[in-house]
């Protein structure tokens, strides 16, 4: 399951059920948070008129050259989940919360035959307006969902963190070594 958690940016065009969005949710709603503070609140973006008003507003894999950035058309997310933390609930380490709830989210996709993005370079602004957000929300993250239409291949990272594509268009993900990151075994 973790293992095939991997970032996608191109997707089949097949719409995924509602139901299905609302057990992502689901599953987000039952994550960990600090205190045990529940101050996050979610959009289900499914509608293909507004997914094509959201799709301009968030950006793709910012390590790849320009144009192999962005899903070509017929190859874009098929819904979102936009994560929003409502700050009338005073919560205090809402960055994990999100964190661990938007974990909950992707690995749940995966259950499902679903990939995902999560993506934080999001016109914030843009979005408020165009989902009439009020003020008092802060618009956290931005994660697309479909059935996956690109591979992703982990590799031993070498010298940098940068993901890239071959060339026909899977996309390899360096990943530090197990025996890297176990700073001490006691
Ligand atoms: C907090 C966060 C923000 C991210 N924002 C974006 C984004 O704005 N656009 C994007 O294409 N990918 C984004 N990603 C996805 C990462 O690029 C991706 O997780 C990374 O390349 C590793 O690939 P993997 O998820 O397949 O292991 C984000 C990931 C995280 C955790």
């Amino acid at each position: 399951m973790i293992f095939r958690r991997r970032t996608i940016r191109r997707f089949k065009q097949e719409p995924i059920k509602l139901e299905k969005l609302k057990k992502l949710i689901n599953f987000a709603r039952v994550a960990p948070m600090a205190r045990n503070i529940q101050a996050l609140e979610f959009i289900i973006v499914h509608n293909p008129e507004i997914r094509s008003k959201l799709f301009p507003l968030v950006n793709w894999a910012g390590s790849l050259p320009e144009d192999q950035r962005t899903p070509e058309k017929g190859r874009e997310p098929t819904a979102y989940i936009i994560v929003l933390v409502n700050t009338k609930i005073k919560s205090t380490y809402v960055d994990f919360d999100v964190g661990a709830a938007v974990e909950n989210i992707l690995l749940g996709a995966v259950h499902f035959e679903l990939s995902s993005c999560w993506m934080g370079s999001i016109n914030r602004e843009k979005i408020r307006r165009l989902f009439k957000i009020p003020e008092y929300y802060e618009i956290k993250h931005v994660i697309s969902l479909g059935y996956p239409d690109e591979e992703s291949i982990i590799e031993p990272y070498e010298d940098s963190f940068k993901y890239w594509k071959d060339e026909y268009g899977r996309l390899h993900v360096p990943k530090r070594s197990l025996e890297d990151i176990i700073f001490k075994v006691y």
